[in-house]
């Protein structure tokens, strides 16, 4: 039956006139929709005219729920729709963010909103199209209605019918980590590679099904013919705003996908969710199906109208430079709502950091107690273990470092109680966020530093132990205005407390946006480790100016990542907002320093390279000082190098492969390029036309030496000086594993 009415859906969609038809502002991109013989709403979108998401449904599956009979409803938002109404419009505003890689940012769209009524549960639903040239987004609204109010998603079922076996830069899906490594497979070889793909090492694993991918998932059709030429299509699904509402994943569902609980992977904390299989047709061949992260329940969302779905996003060019400069996603998110953005501000940054995550120090204080309970132990009787490096001295000297080289902040972890036991052990009162360890005096630490021009960041490892962090925020954040913090670190590492949710459910997405709110009420800047992957929120909440969500620096202590994960980062993880990804390790084999056999899969020029091509306004010097202090001339680029742009200019990308951006710094005539490529090796020709015509630049090249090489030789680097105008060309070579620098300081 199931298949019968699928082959039905395929006959009918062709044939039926599509309802409503629109093309981005410069007619490249064309979006069809329209509701097949059973009420079904579905959807194209095309290229060039070329295919990008062939007809695909749209819809949502609801939960049965206790509260049914009170006006819950049950009966799915998937079929027996007819169209009401539609409206199309065009918008175009150019709008300027508080930080970011240019200083305009141009939203221009035409919009298409269908009215869609379900006759037999008498109530309606919007779905709105936005087309840019750079992509669609298309959401589902709900407004508050008599038969409508309180719904519960079981599932959202949005398709997104690929046009071919594309190759696809994917992570597992996974409901509590985006710390993997990508895998690069055609779409049809997601299933062969899955096991091989999940990192069973994290703290917190629920992966859920064997053709599960996380967003932002960044794809390449083979070559065809488009504009006289073959090229090939960029195709990007990701999803912008999510707010109150689960992070999505994406499901290959094909005949072949058993259901998730038939199929698990394995691993002690995978998630086994309901079995009943839905009871939709199956979709077309490389079709991805919406899958949201449940919460505790296994459900999906609970909702109140009037509400709405995040943005569901597909990026696509020919050009793979435009999925980097594309501010889709960023576009898509409500304006600023902070009135008074003045305290927020870009941040270069050191910290007492690495050492530990290296495993040089400890984050603990004492090594005496198997376990402690906050409120029995006197502090001051407690014997030190000598490894705990939040203390006063070693603080000092890291703010020492930051003040001589021009830092803005010290980091410091480690610095509160409640280290000794702090990470899944299902605990709830794991820290209180606001007593320091007795070597760590927060008042003479933050005058040193404030005597200095320097500030301390602060941080909070909450321990996924949400309730507790909430619990204390306040008084945490009062703490961090008196003592002057304007920045926070939060983490999240372990499965979340209370048990059964997930990292990336509505409710964990609601915990974070409520630290976000808190934090901007205190004129704090937030840094989230382990949330949710971003989705532009930082335009509305530009307080929240980094985040981690995927697999960061410290993975070099923890085995290495392999060289090209650099080159795809900026095509996934970055889509939808900066990542603190910690660059700049100069001592990539850290054997050097420590008993830690790891190594960082870099060259020096290649790390300076990070600072242009993983945007962020927030960016750490991650190694040690002392490190630094050997390769003074080269860290003189990391002292010298912006974190807010008035431009951006890409000139060379390749998912994988390389990456290449000139940047304009913030309120000056200064350009700074960065190119880093992967394991291969890349020869960079840069043409200089984008400086100004008839000025003369001081340019230094950070680059990879002649025989430079990622393992055997990252160390090797030439630092060049010439004076140069926008007539010259630059040709630069990067090793294995490398990258360059290039400062362009006006004269
Ligand atoms: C994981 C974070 O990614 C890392 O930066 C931090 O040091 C540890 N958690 C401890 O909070
Ligand atoms: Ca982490």
């Amino acid at each position: 039956m199931k298949q019968i009415r699928f082959i039905l859906a395929l006959l009918v969609m062709p044939m039926m006139a599509w309802a409503g038809s629109i093309k981005s502002p410069n007619g490249n991109i064309e979006l069809n929709f329209s509701v097949d013989n059973t009420g079904r709403p579905f959807y194209e979108m095309t290229y060039k005219g070329k295919a990008v998401v062939k007809p695909s449904f749209l819809g949502l599956e609801l939960a049965k729920d206790k509260h049914a009979s009170k006006g819950q409803q049950e009966t799915d938002l998937m079929d027996g729709f007819t169209i009401a109404k539609e409206d199309t419009s065009e918008f175009d505003e150019t709008w300027q963010p508080v930080w970011g890689e240019t200083k305009d940012i141009r939203n221009h769209y035409n919009e298409y909103v269908a009215v869609l009524q379900q006759q037999s549960q008498q109530r309606k639903i919007l779905i709105r199209f936005r087309v840019y040239d750079d992509g669609i987004g298309f959401r589902y609204e709900f407004p508050q209605q008599k038969n409508l109010n309180y719904f519960i998603i079981k599932e959202e079922r949005t398709e997104f019918a690929m046009a071919g076996d594309h190759t696809a830069w994917w992570l597992p899906g996974d409901y509590d980590t985006q710390e993997q490594m990508t895998q690069q497979t055609r779409l049809s070889q997601i299933r062969n590679r899955m096991k091989e793909a999940v990192n069973w090492g994290n703290s917190s694993v629920a992966v859920f099904s064997e053709t599960g991918v996380q967003t932002s998932l960044q794809m390449k059709s083979d070559a065809m013919d488009i504009d006289g030429e073959r090229r090939s299509l960029y195709i990007n699904i990701h999803e912008a705003a999510c707010q109150d509402y689960a992070t999505m994943h994406l499901e290959l569902v094909d005949a072949d996908t058993k259901h998730l609980s038939e199929k698990l992977l394995g691993g002690s904390n995978a998630y086994t969710p309901d079995p009943k299989p839905s009871a939709w047709p199956l979709p077309q061949p490389l079709t991805f199906v919406s899958h949201l992260t449940p919460d505790a329940t296994g459900l999906k969302g609970a909702m109140q109208t009037p509400c709405e779905t995040p943005w569901r996003t597909v990026m696509v060019s020919d050009d793979a430079r435009d999925m980097l400069s594309s501010n889709l996603i960023l576009n898509l998110n409500e304006p600023c709502k902070i009135e008074d953005t003045s305290w927020i501000h870009p941040t270069k940054y050191c910290g007492v950091w690495w050492e530990m995550i290296v495993g040089r120090g400890s984050w603990h204080y004492t090594n005496d107690y198997p376990s402690i309970k906050l409120d029995q132990i006197d502090w001051s009787k407690v014997k030190p273990n000598g490894t705990h490096k939040a203390n006063n001295e070693n603080v000092k000297r890291y703010i020492d470092f930051a003040a001589k080289n021009g830092l803005d902040e010290v980091l410091v972890e480690g610095w509160n109680v409640g280290w000794e036991d702090w990470a899944n052990m299902w605990k709830r009162d794991v820290f209180d966020f606001v007593t320091p360890y007795p070597d760590f005096d927060i008042k003479m630490l933050n005058d040193y530093a404030h005597s200095k021009g320097v500030k301390l960041l602060m941080h909070h490892e909450t321990s996924s132990s949400t309730q507790n962090y909430e619990r204390h925020i306040k008084e945490a954040y009062e703490l961090m205005n008196k003592y002057g913090y304007d920045a926070v670190k939060t983490g999240y590492v372990g499965d979340i407390i209370p048990r059964g949710d997930h990292h990336y459910s509505q409710s964990m997405n609601n915990h974070y946006l409520y630290v976000i709110k808190e934090a901007a009420k205190h004129h704090i800047m937030v840094n989230s480790h382990e949330a949710t992957r971003p989705t532009g929120l930082c335009r509305t909440w530009p307080n929240l100016v980094g985040g981690e969500s995927a697999r960061g620096t410290e993975y070099e202590a923890f085995g290495g990542s392999n060289p090209d994960h650099t080159c795809i980062l900026p095509f996934t993880r970055l889509q939808g907002g900066p990542m603190d990804y910690t660059p700049g390790i100069f001592v990539t084999k850290l054997s050097e320093w420590s008993n830690n056999t790891s190594w960082a899969r870099i060259t020096i020029a290649g790390s300076l390279a990070l600072y242009l091509t993983m945007y962020s306004p927030l960016q750490m010097a991650a190694d040690l000082p002392e490190n630094y202090e050997k390769f003074d001339d080269a860290f003189q680029f990391i002292r010298d190098v912006a974190c807010d742009w008035d431009d951006s200019k890409y000139l060379e990308a390749e998912p994988a492969d390389y990456i290449t951006v000139a940047r304009k710094a913030k309120g000056t005539d200064n350009w700074f390029i960065g190119g880093k490529c992967d394991e291969n090796g890349h020869q960079s020709i840069i043409k200089l036309d984008f400086l100004d015509k008839g000025r003369k630049y001081d340019c230094t090249i950070y680059a990879d030496a002649k025989d430079a090489h990622y393992e055997t030789n990252p160390q090797a680097y030439t630092i060049t000086k010439k004076v140069v105008t926008a007539r010259d060309v630059l040709k630069l070579t990067e090793a294995p594993g490398g990258g360059f620098a290039v400062s362009l300081i006006a004269k």
